[in-house]
């Protein structure tokens, strides 16, 4: 039977890259079925809403789901009442429980030269960036009047130690590094989370080496000595910031993949799968937007979600080859547009 894969393009460039990356697997003549459904500001304007039951309850019931990006001016307020497209991936996150988002930063050595840092400083770089995903500031209880507002931020010890284990797990098949990232001199949630992980290292994973630091000055090290990253394993919003910082180790936002998961076994929950851009609507509409990143995410979900690692790393290889032959879209530094490099991809798989 063909495993189902929820597709959902959203707005912006997510149509362009969804487009060229069903393109792509298509390619690989797997057994898959792709049921698109309209999310994010789309579905906004055709249904009120950014996520409806019945999106969800598709998400819910496939083997995987392949999100490309939401968001855009039309739907952008400052009026709380009003509902915005985020809501929607913020949505989906909580009711599928994807605590664990795995963001691989391993820039191309053809790409060294792409990037504004120094190709000395990129070289060697090969990190994986674990963000919780489901707590913190992001899901807190808010308050809005006329002349204040408030976002709570709250963390509990469970909520920690899953994420750790993930981080733990994840640096014990890599080189047995993680960097737990927080701001314990000043947050309690922060402080909390240096304990359970200081306690959880003790217990179970004395074997990997662990280093707390805190998030300014790793948002420095991480564009000055980023090689000597491994696992960062940090909460929500510092993740979402420290992750779109590395992009820039890899020549652009436009590489980026990531993959959000329920759990480090691939047990529970269907995965979603989605570049870590957003809808880029500065390019919208133009055919120019690079769908590597969205590409790499297909390649996530194959491995994490549907257990096909060689056809993973056969996506992978041919994005890895396809560079090194010379592609380059836009944010590259060249003028391949999204349907030359889907079709310079697919010459090399
Ligand atoms: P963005 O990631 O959309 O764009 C930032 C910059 O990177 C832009 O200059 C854009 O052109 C460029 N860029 C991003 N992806 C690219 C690609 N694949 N190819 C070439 N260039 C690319 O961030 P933003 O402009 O701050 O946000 C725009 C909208 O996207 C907002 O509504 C935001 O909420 C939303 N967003 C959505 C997601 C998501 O759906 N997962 C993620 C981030 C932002
Ligand atoms: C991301 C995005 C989202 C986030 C937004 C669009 C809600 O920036 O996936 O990184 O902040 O998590
Ligand atoms: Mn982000």
């Amino acid at each position: 039977m063909p495993s189902k894969i929820v597709l959902l393009p959203g707005d912006g460039i997510g149509p362009e890259v969804a487009a060229a990356t069903v393109e792509l697997l298509n390619a690989l003549a797997l057994e898959l079925e792709f049921e698109e459904h309209v999310f994010g500001g789309a579905s906004i304007d055709a249904h009120g809403v950014a996520l409806t039951d019945e999106t969800l309850d598709a998400c819910r019931a496939a083997a995987a789901v392949l999100l490309a990006a939401v968001g855009g001016p039309k739907w952008d307020t400052t009026d709380p009442a009003r509902p915005r497209p985020e809501q929607g991936l913020l949505g989906l996150r909580k009711a599928l429980g994807l605590f664990a988002n795995l963001r691989p930063v391993r820039p191309q050595p053809s790409l060294y030269d792409a990037s504004p840092l120094k190709r000395e400083i990129i070289e060697g770089t090969d990190m994986l960036v674990v963000r919780e995903l489901t707590g913190g500031i992001y899901f807190g209880e808010k308050t809005r009047s006329d002349d204040a507002a408030s976002d709570q931020c709250a963390y509990t010890r469970q909520e920690i130690e899953r994420i750790a284990r993930v981080g733990f797990e994840a640096a014990r098949g890599r080189r047995g590094r993680m960097t737990s990232v927080d701001k314990a001199n000043v947050l309690e949630t922060s402080r909390l989370w240096r304990q359970v992980v200081r306690e959880l290292h003790a217990a179970d994973y004395a074997d990997v080496e662990l280093e707390h630091a805190l998030v300014d000055s790793t948002a420095m090290a991480l564009v000055t000595e980023p090689s000597r990253f491994d696992v960062i394993v940090t909460e929500n919003m510092f993740g979402d910031i420290l992750s779109d910082e590395a992009a820039t180790l890899t020549g652009s936002l436009g590489m980026l993949p990531s993959a959000s998961l329920a759990g480090s076994s691939g047990t529970g929950a269907p995965g979603v799968f989605e570049p870590v851009h957003g809808s880029a609507p500065d390019i919208a509409g133009q055919g120019i937007a690079n769908p590597l990143a969205m590409f790499l995410s297909a390649a996530l979900m194959l491995r994490h979600g549907l257990g096909l690692a060689a056809e993973a790393a056969a996506v992978e290889s041919a994005v890895d080859a396809a560079l090194a032959d010379g592609l380059r879209t836009r944010d590259l530094g060249g003028a391949a547009g999204t349907r030359e490099a889907t079709r310079a991809v697919l010459s090399h798989l």
